[in-house]
């Protein structure tokens, strides 16, 4: 495998997408274990250092061991990964006259370098970058060059380093640079396929499990149906799925979820009705990480209860999630150098004191990847295919205080909108749609009377990964239909609004 590690770049995550794309294997990873490098508990085929907005020459700023460089493996350093190998080897880093960001014209100078083999001498890439290269370390020479800066350098014994981002779509041979630096420079195999990823975890589930039991929150959405298929498959009865009723589900969503399963899979349903104990907890509560926290928090207390009350299962040891790659990435930036944006409630919120180790077999699995597993298993569309629905569910779409009256609006709103997509076939052109309730009251006219009621914001987008997204331009005449609709049949809402914000600067979801 490739160890990508981490230094705060948005970028970060689509390197590790080209590679797995390549059907390679590739981590990321916020350091390097170089003991482990060493002997050998860790198959590693090459590193590469990603960029980040850290400057090398500032104390405390995110670093490697320099002992990865006595490794022997082939090490690629991306902007800031560049700027540190640089720095770390005895070459000289300083702060560029002028920010260099947006399109530049790559030239490559040594044609026969590995890591340009079959690359044109001209082409476009991507740059964004404050800081350059003043002084190459020592047996370091520049492999390619920009008009106005050092593109591309190598020690010609298996270090490389690329100012620019290969892995952006702008960057015209970046996919063919970071497959020369895979293939030919890491001698990587294409063997990461779906196939062979169902059959090792199905083993490794049962090795980690032995005959102790599982217990998996099963929400209905793609990553928890998926991860529970998987470990059904692999250990049956000792699997038993929780579906708890939060209140701020979709309408009608539990009583689908559950028919559903226990009719198509034989999975071993338990279902809790907690709508009450959810809604009194966000009573009076308006801020947004403090309703994810109560939401998690709660979600852990049900279960320690509900646990309990099963017979046969009071030993559970383990607790199954479909946390997926994008989840643990965004969380792990707690720790590592980028951002926390949101804490996401499949990691955040766990209690310290958590009796259950957890089972997250789709931990290293995209969003793309998690479908085709779910594929492999027999899932059928129109689960595979659903948009994500976020651990909080409406608890973060009725922005404010929730409450049940405000709960059922959007449930009904929500349900108009969703429906209207599919019927028009547009469900599937976009990647993610939902209505938000907002806490504005406006004055509007039905009939002849005047009415006070709340302003509902129609979002859909389209989105690769979900961390950057766009706005999905819906036709008109379909938006204008489903403002109607919402209108007309949903108790509270007189206007409705379309959210035509990309991410960034905002999110996908408004809280
Ligand atoms: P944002 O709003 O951060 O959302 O642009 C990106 C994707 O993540 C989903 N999301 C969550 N999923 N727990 C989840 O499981 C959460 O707390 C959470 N917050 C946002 C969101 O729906 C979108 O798909």
């Amino acid at each position: 495998k490739i160890l990508i590690v981490d230094f705060g770049s948005q970028y970060t995550q689509l390197i590790a997408r080209r590679i797995r794309e390549m059907e390679v294997y590739c981590e990321i990873v916020p350091l390097i274990d170089v003991e482990k490098i060493k002997n050998g508990t860790e198959p590693v085929k090459g590193i590469i250092l990603s960029g980040g907005p850290a400057s090398v020459y500032e104390e405390n700023v995110p670093t490697v061991d320099k002992a990865i460089f006595d490794l022997g493996l082939p090490i690629l350093g991306i902007c800031y990964g560049m700027q540190l190998i640089t720095h770390l080897n005895g070459g000289k880093v300083e702060k560029a006259d002028s920010r260099e960001f947006g399109k530049a014209i790559l030239e490559v100078i040594n044609g026969e370098n590995p890591l340009f083999k079959e690359i044109k001498k001209t082409s476009s890439i991507w740059m964004s970058h404050n800081d350059h290269i003043t002084e190459l370390p020592e047996g370091f020479e520049i492999i390619a060059q920009t008009d106005s800066s050092i593109a591309a350098i190598t020690n010609n014994n298996g270090i490389y380093a690329l100012q620019f981002h290969p892995e952006v779509v702008h960057s015209e041979c970046g996919t063919e640079i970071i497959a020369n630096f895979v293939f030919n420079i890491c001698k990587c195999e294409r063997n990461w396929k779906i196939t062979s990823f169902i059959e090792e975890k199905t083993k490794a589930i049962k090795e980690i499990v032995g005959d102790e039991h599982v217990l998996l929150a099963l929400s209905g959405g793609v990553d928890s149906s998926v991860a529970a298929v998987l470990i059904n498959n692999a250990i049956g009865k000792q699997l038993t799925c929780m579906f708890v009723d939060t209140g701020l589900l979709r309408k009608d969503e539990g009583k689908k979820v559950l028919e559903y399963y226990k009719e198509h899979f034989n999975l071993n349903i338990v279902f809790v009705d907690a709508k009450d104990r959810f809604l009194n907890k966000l009573k009076g509560i308006d801020e947004p990480e403090a309703k994810r926290k109560i939401i998690g928090h709660e979600f852990i207390e049900v279960f320690n209860e509900e646990i309990r009350k099963l017979k046969g299962q009071e030993g559970a040891k383990f607790l199954a999630q479909g946390t997926i790659y994008p989840d643990v990435i965004e969380s792990q930036s707690i720790k590592g150098p980028s951002h926390t944006i949101k804490s996401h409630h499949n990691v955040g919120g766990l209690p310290e004191d958590l009796k259950f180790e957890l089972l997250e077999p789709l931990k290293e699995l995209f969003k793309d990847e998690v479908r085709k597993v779910g594929h492999e298993l027999g899932l059928p569309d129109t689960i595979i295919n659903r948009h994500p629905f976020p651990g909080p569910g409406l608890g973060i779409r009725v922005i404010g205080e929730v409450t049940p009256e405000k709960v059922r609006i959007l449930q009904e709103a929500d349900d108009i909108f969703i429906n209207a997509l599919m019927e028009e076939g547009l469900y599937g052109k976009v990647d993610q749609a939902f209505v938000t309730l907002l806490p504005v009251k406006t004055v509007g006219v039905m009939g002849d009377q005047r009415t006070y009621e709340y302003v509902a914001a129609i979002r859909s987008v389209n989105t690769i990964d979900f961390m950057t997204a766009t706005w999905s331009k819906l036709p008109y005449e379909f938006l204008g239909d489903v403002a109607n609709k919402i209108i007309n049949n949903v108790n509270g809402i007189n206007r409705i609004v379309y959210d035509i914000s990309s991410k960034p600067a905002a999110t996908i979801e408004w809280e």
